[in-house]
């Protein structure tokens, strides 16, 4: 068995506090880890520039940003002295600033990126060569996609092909498929889906997808469906309140799932948000179709929450979160409190399996000026803890980040916080809840220097590997428990935005065994993921966890044999 909870106390704090008091009541113990129990926020940059709208970390560490480019002129400079002329562009026809921008982790520094046409709320996944595709947007970008490639130089920019997409794509989800390709799905006023690459015989057609016109509200409202790939190769596709599981390469409805309980829509502008919790599988359980698969869909706001806003009423956001075993026979959604209802909230993966709930608001819902009571206090999730007893309350912020704000995780472990502009344009007064420029880092408890010494460093790590092959990982720490707590995980980085982490997935590796070798050092070797459905190829950040404490991330990249 391994053990992914987070100690309480860390031995050498437990021995430490034995010899100053010989009978230590149990508060006495656990107060000095408290002060950063909670988590701790940093303020990395006041002003980046730019409004992080969308977010995607890169393989090379560095985080990809960008806003729209129709909204007037930014707080950033595009590179060389360039300017965009856009006749048809309705806030400004030259605009010589930046509307994207790539963030390097490591050095806390960002340099501007050239984005030519409108990326406003558009999607994107990172490809299994490890560029970012991003797809649609508004006007003159809802039809273009566009690619980064991850570079180590200063010159890779946005390369936009046009007319690329076959329908408009203004909030639209992507999802990788195990084939490599990107399906991109929905849309404002589109119930159908269309795949990237665009090759073959299906070049010239989408196909239609009856759920979303059937769960839209008279403001079509549904957008930004939840997406997650299943073990078995289908794909989870959740709207508003209903969901399926859905065979799109035949465009057949394979499942129906219940609806989740109390009819409250989770999709935009009645933003929830989703993860397919960690896939994991023990001995015996490594074929596809075996391994459990469970979805989590927390916060979102009721039905009236728009009609309502716009008359200047903010009805409490939805406060439940539902959690749905997709892979049993009779699944049922089991219904859980949150300590603080949220709309607009991300949904991040951490290094350990848990989940940080973060960003939103208490009231209202996605929209213009349509939120209040900014929740800046992120919540901690821990999966494997009884029903009502998962939820922590962690350190607020003091910035709102409300529509518009965006976060996810870099390798180290801390999530990266930015974004919020409830405004259509850069409006820095006269307003409630300016645009945000600033950037912050949010550190979880699982970063306390207390749980130092029992943090893996890892030394090295099989970089390329395949489905079902052995894999090496050698780390080293100070205070070495036992191999059974210690557990290899690995997660693809999401595109994040409107609340939404798009093809953020974890799955666990099959620990065979964990080598001790002299000087703190360590080796596990573990298993490959058993196959593409459950893993699709392309990079992902490799943890090691060990009793509950998880090692920075190192990329690997799972690949097919050549
Ligand atoms: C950014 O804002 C500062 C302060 O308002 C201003 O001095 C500077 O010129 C601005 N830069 C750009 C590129 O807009
Ligand atoms: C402006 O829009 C018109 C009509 O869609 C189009 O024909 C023209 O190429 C656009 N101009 C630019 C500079 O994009
Ligand atoms: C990845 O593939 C795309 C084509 O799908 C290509 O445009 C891009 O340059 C490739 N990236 C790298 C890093 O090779
Ligand atoms: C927001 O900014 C735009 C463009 O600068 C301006 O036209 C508009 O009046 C501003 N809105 C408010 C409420 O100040």
């Amino acid at each position: 068995m391994v053990k992914k909870k987070l100690p309480l106390f860390p031995l050498s704090l437990l021995l430490l506090t034995f010899l100053v008091s010989p009978a230590p009541s149990k508060t006495q113990i656990v107060s000095p880890s408290s002060i950063f129990a909670g988590g701790e926020w940093r303020l990395l940059h006041s002003n980046i520039g730019i409004s992080a709208m969308h977010m995607q970390l890169l393989s090379n560490n560095k985080v990809v940003m960008f806003d729209r480019t129709d909204f007037g002129p930014s707080n950033l400079s595009l590179p060389n002295g360039q300017c965009r002329m856009d006749s048809n562009d309705s806030a400004l026809k030259v605009d010589c600033t930046a509307h994207s921008l790539l963030y390097d982790v490591a050095t806390n520094t960002f340099r501007p990126l050239t984005v030519e046409t409108d990326t406003w709320c558009s999607s994107g996944a990172m490809l299994a060569n490890g560029s970012l595709l991003q797809t649609g947007g508004y006007n003159d970008g809802d039809h273009t996609i566009r690619l980064l490639d991850p570079c180590e130089t200063d010159q890779c920019d946005w390369i936009e092909y046009q007319d690329y997409l076959l329908e408009r794509r203004w909030y639209a989800t992507n999802q990788m498929l195990p084939d490599g390709r990107i399906i991109v799905v929905g849309g404002r006023r589109q119930f159908n889906y269309e795949f990237y690459p665009r090759n073959g015989e299906s070049s010239s057609s989408t196909y239609w997808l009856e759920l979303l016109r059937e769960t839209k509200d008279v403001y079509e409202n549904n957008l930004y469906p939840f997406l997650h790939l299943l073990p078995d190769g289908n794909l989870f596709i959740f709207a508003n309140t209903k969901s399926i599981s859905f065979d799109y390469t035949n465009n057949r409805v394979v499942r129906e799932f219940p609806p989740i309980p109390g009819g409250e829509p989770r999709n935009y502008p009645s933003s929830g948000s989703s993860v397919l919790l960690p896939l994991q599988f023990g001995p015996g359980l490594d074929d596809r179709g075996t391994v459990q698969a469970e979805i989590l869909v927390c916060g979102g706001a009721p039905q009236e929450s728009f009609s309502n806003a716009k008359q200047g009423t903010f009805v409490p956001a939805v406060s439940t979160c539902g959690r749905l075993k997709v892979t049993d026979s009779n699944p049922k959604w089991e219904m859980e409190e949150m300590p603080l209802s949220r709309v607009m909230g991300d949904m991040l993966i951490l290094p350990t399996g848990d989940v940080m709930i973060i960003n939103g608001a208490a009231s209202g819902t996605a929209g213009w000026d349509m939120a209040r009571e900014p929740v800046t206090a992120p919540v901690l999730y821990q999966k494997d803890e009884p029903i009502n007893h998962r939820f922590t309350v962690m350190h607020a912020t003091t910035t709102p980040r409300l529509y518009h704000s965006t976060a996810l995780l870099v390798p180290d472990g801390r999530i990266l916080v930015g974004g919020s502009n409830p405004n259509p344009y850069y409006n820095f007064t006269n307003v409630l809840y300016p645009t945000e420029l600033s950037l912050e880092s949010f550190s979880p408890p699982y970063l306390a220097p207390e749980y130092n010494s029992m943090r893996p460093r890892i030394l090295s790590a099989t970089g390329f590997f395949t489905y079902k092959q052995f894999l090496y990982i050698r780390f080293a720490v100070a205070d070495y428990r036992t191999a059974s707590e210690v557990s290899i995980a690995i997660l693809a980085p999401p595109f994040t935005t409107h609340g939404f982490a798009m093809n953020q997935r974890m799955v666990m590796l099959r620990v065979m065994s964990v080598a001790q070798f002299p000087w703190f050092v360590h080796e596990v070797s573990a298993v490959g993921p058993p196959s593409a459905e459950i893993a699709p190829r392309g990079y992902y950040l490799l943890f090691v966890i060990h009793a509950g404490v998880p090692s920075s991330g190192v990329w690997v990249k799972v690949q097919t044999q050549f």
